[in-house]
């Protein structure tokens, strides 16, 4: 369990991966992935979770409700729900997180006069009965509020004191101030926090009232005014896992956490991060969202530790910290230990990945061991590493419409590659296969699986990295589809020790989302495939 302590030098971390995280092109998470997330985001220890929005559906609202009832516990942390200054919904969003021992219902407004023009057609005036209105009903449902005027970075200072005022004064508890575009520079924005400290009404230092800033990354300064905010006097911070979110993304939790920890001296300032989690953290995030972390990514990149050049490697055997500024066991990255192999056994695979913090009960680790004996007999030893690889590709198997049953592929410089994929369609419990050639083994595999399925797309993305070194290494796969009409992207991750299979895994995880998504996938395939044991119950 997580200790979570306050004193003036704490700097609360809310985490929004959820919620603005989820809204990254693509990085749709079902709910099963939404409530593991938030399960591990506990043990990170962040403070406070934005669990989603839940007026943007039932499913969302679902989502949000069970993550308030698993997590939200005495211990854990609070539970955070978006809402439009809307009365609907912030009622949604109190049905959402009422469960949680800690819930906080965090309403907003775009401020700015572009915003209030172009999006919401208000006057100003209009805009603070609007505030008036949300915050006053959050409050009569919540004690715990937070009020956001959109795109503060771009809101005319004088209004913006207007519309603070009147949250401070309809009992908001935590003011957080937006850089929605991305376009602040943070010498402006640590000045522009300490006016608003300085000059909102019952709000300054000692009122009690938090102060947060939550900053997005279009010119790649997310970070650098995330921490210009925090010396301008903000406590609280926004941040997502990896800085997924919206467009360039937002702020990283993992850069201004380290920041923070790494230069004491400097900030003096705390949070109650667990740094140990954070690779875990960020490989389950990858891993669910399908969004490969960039390898140079400060932190949990896959170079972020890495040293290539003479002079360095000669500095890093002499003494680390010629060339680190924090050991890799601060963020969790331990060097992969030799753990399991072939011969250990159910109990062995629970209790190492128990250890790794993964509890995982005996029906879900029925299928993690099959897989987890097959990579045993391939490869002499399973690495830690590995055994999260399989832990985080289970989701693929809980909303599967189409699941792979077998594939075998001929390729090489003599004849045309080639693939025989068998897959089954869960709905109709019916196995279809078919063979299709290609330009390599994996476009061969791919127009077989498109044949199966029927789900046009273009695929935008597909990236292969090994999990750990040698030549019998893991593979993980991701890839990321655009649907036919355009509008939408999809992410789906695969790892297994064949990278051909990978990548099957990780298509079809992607066209699966997509199929639910959309709505599609309930047709009984029929035409030019050859189908195989129709209407025969797999045994
Ligand atoms: O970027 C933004 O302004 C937001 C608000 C809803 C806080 O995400
Ligand atoms: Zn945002």
């Amino acid at each position: 369990m997580v200790m979570r302590t306050y004193d003036g030098q704490t700097v609360i971390v809310f985490d929004t991966t959820l919620r603005d995280g989820e809204q990254s092109p693509g990085a749709t998470l079902t709910s099963a992935e939404k409530l593991e997330i938030a399960r591990q985001l506990d043990q990170l220890g962040v403070d406070v979770i934005e669990a989603g929005f839940p007026a943007a559906s039932p499913d969302d609202l679902a989502a949000v409700q069970r993550i308030a009832r698993e997590v939200g516990t005495p211990a854990g942390p609070v539970i955070c729900g978006l809402a439009r200054a809307v009365e609907g919904d912030i009622r949604a969003c109190w049905e959402g997180i009422k469960e949680a021992t800690k819930p906080r219902i965090h309403t907003f407004l775009g401020t700015s006069d572009i915003h209030l023009k172009y999006q919401t057609g208000l006057t100003r005036e209009q805009g603070l009965e609007k505030v008036r209105m949300a915050v006053t009903l959050a409050k009569s449902l919540c004690n715990d509020v937070e009020f956001s005027p959109m795109d503060a970075g771009r809101t005319d200072m004088q209004y913006l004191l207007q519309v603070l005022t009147v949250a401070v004064e309809c009992g908001a508890t935590t003011l957080n101030i937006p850089d929605t575009v991305g376009y602040v520079v943070p010498q402006e924005w640590q000045r522009t926090i300490e006016q608003l400290i300085a000059e909102t009404p019952g709000a300054g230092l000692g009122s009690g009232v938090i102060w947060s800033v939550h900053c997005h990354n279009d010119l790649g300064l997310a970070t650098a005014n995330t921490l210009a905010g925090v010396m301008g006097g903000a406590r609280q911070v926004e941040v997502t896992i990896n800085g997924i979110g919206e467009r360039a993304g937002n702020t990283s939790l993992e850069e201004v956490v380290m920041s923070l920890h790494t230069r004491p001296q400097f900030f003096n300032l705390r949070t109650n991060i667990v740094t140990q989690e954070i690779t875990k953290t960020s490989r389950m995030v990858s891993n669910y969202t399908s969004m490969s972390v960039q390898p140079n990514k400060a932190i949990v990149g896959q170079n972020a530790f890495a040293h290539e050049a003479g002079i360095h490697q000669d500095g890093m055997l002499k003494n680390a910290s010629t060339y680190e500024i924090m050991t890799p066991e601060t963020v969790g990255l331990s060097q992969s230990r030799l753990v399991l192999g072939k011969h250990s056994g159910r109990h062995a695979l629970k209790v190492r990945l128990h250890e790794l913090g993964y509890d995982i009960s005996d029906a879900d680790l029925q299928p993690i061991f099959k897989r987890f004996k097959d990579l045993a007999d391939s490869k002499k030893t399973v690495t830690d590493a590995d055994l999260e690889a399989l832990v985080n590709d289970r989701f693929q198997g809980l909303n599967e419409v189409f699941q792979l049953v077998d594939i075998q592929v001929t390729c090489g410089t003599m004849g045309l590659p080639t693939a025989t994929v068998k897959v089954k369609n869960t709905i109709h419990d019916q196995e279809l296969v078919y063979a299709a050639v290609g330009s390599g083994p994996v476009d061969a595999s791919y127009r077989a699986i498109d044949a199966i399925v029927k789900a046009p797309n273009r695929l935008l993305e597909y990236s292969v990295h090994s999990v750990t070194e040698g030549i019998d290494a893991m593979g993980e796969v991701t890839v990321r589809i655009l649907s036919d009409k355009g509008d939408r992207s999809f992410g789906g991750y695969g790892a297994d020790d064949d990278i051909i299979v990978a990548s099957v895994r990780a298509y079809l995880g992607a066209l699966n989302r997509m199929l639910i998504a959309l709505g599609h996938g309930t047709t009984k395939p029929e035409g030019s495939v050859a189908t195989v044991g129709l209407s025969k119950k797999s045994e």
